[in-house]
């Protein structure tokens, strides 16, 4: 184990830009005073991790350039003075993280904690779709909250959830993230991000008994393309791979969603919630619910996060999250 975290931590060294340096196997063998069969051993389980590591007779071990695995290492080492109050998991693929936490969770997992994967055999959307998250070209995340809120209160997790990615990717996207109530993070009029806020009540107290936070970013394209069904709304944050950006990104989402989370002032970031929306003054179909199919335009978003619209006979109406979504016209 310690053998392996070593050789990976020099391969990492100096590999952020592209390739990494060349180690030779003679030279790792006797850093770590262990055979060059170990040495190889250690490098084939770096490999199972999700790592590219090329081999040469002569010069030895470097990790490939154009890639981007994610590591519990990289994650910690970015989430600063949250890293001790963070439970973190990172795996290279589970079914879902939100079906992992709410175990969990059930399990009597505390708060914060964290899963994070880069792809998801079974990630689930909103209203009970799919949510395509293969390719190991993501980063897929879930936190576990246990407030003691009531469930109005709670209702707003979704949305503090989005103002953090959009402040995480804000610096290091080609375009500015807005956001598509309630729940889509949108760049240059592609989805990146989805997120999907899942809990339980306590009916004793009638609050919560915990939430779990579900984050999904398309942090780069997959090999071959989204898949049909989604290729025309559906986008990447990143063209190009470069070790890091991941584990960064990850940790900028915790971390900015941590800060709106405990903020005294809760809800304070609605007013920035509205700032990085888009539909304000946009016409929208509206799926589900009493107004189903009708077109309607956005006139603005209230303290609760409900969407005021105007409807085809000129009246007013309040969309709430949990009963619609909407299909952007054109
Ligand atoms: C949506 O756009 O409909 C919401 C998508 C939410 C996806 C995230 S990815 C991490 C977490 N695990 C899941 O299975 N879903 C959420």
């Amino acid at each position: 184990m310690a053998l392996k975290d070593g050789i990976r931590a020099r391969l990492l060294q100096g590999s952020r830009a592209g390739a990494g340096d060349w180690l030779s196997g003679e030279d790792l063998s006797r850093e770590f005073g262990v055979s060059r069969t170990a040495v190889w051993k250690a490098v084939e389980g770096i490999r199972s991790e999700g790592f590219a590591v090329e081999s040469s007779r002569n010069r030895g071990y470097r990790l490939a350039a154009d890639q981007d695995a994610l590591t519990e290492e990289g994650i910690l080492g970015n989430l600063l003075e949250y890293s001790t109050d963070v439970h973190l998991s990172v795996e290279k693929r589970t079914g879902s993280t939100n079906a992992d936490a709410k175990m969990l969770a059930e399990a009597g997992a505390p708060e914060l904690t964290c899963l994070v994967a880069g792809e998801q055999t079974a990630g689930r959307g909103r209203r009970g779709r799919p949510f395509f998250s293969l390719g190991d070209t993501g980063v897929y995340l879930s936190i576990v909250l246990r407030p003691h809120w009531s469930l109005d209160r709670a209702a707003l997790i979704t949305g503090a959830a989005a103002v953090a990615v959009c402040r995480a990717l804000d610096p290091m996207a080609s375009g500015e993230p807005r956001i598509k109530w309630v729940n889509d993070i949108y760049i240059a009029g592609r989805k990146v991000c989805g997120i999907l806020t899942e809990g339980s009540a306590d009916l004793e107290t009638g609050g919560l008994a915990y939430a779990v936070v579900g984050i999904g970013v398309n942090v780069y394209e997959p090999d071959g393309g989204f898949p049909e069904e989604i290729s025309r709304r559906a986008g990447a944050v990143l063209t190009r791979k470069r070790q890091g950006m991941r584990d960064a990104i990850a940790a900028r989402i915790i971390r900015e969603f941590i800060g709106i989370y405990r903020d005294a002032a809760w809800p304070g970031f609605i007013g920035e919630y509205r700032s990085r929306s888009f539909l304000l003054g946009e016409s929208v179909e509206v799926v589900g619910g009493s107004h189903d199919g009708e077109t309607v335009s956005v006139i603005g978003i209230d303290d609760a996060l409900g969407l005021r619209v105007r409807l085809p006979d000129g009246s007013s109406a309040v969309l709430r999250s949990g009963e619609v979504s909407l299909r952007l016209e054109g």
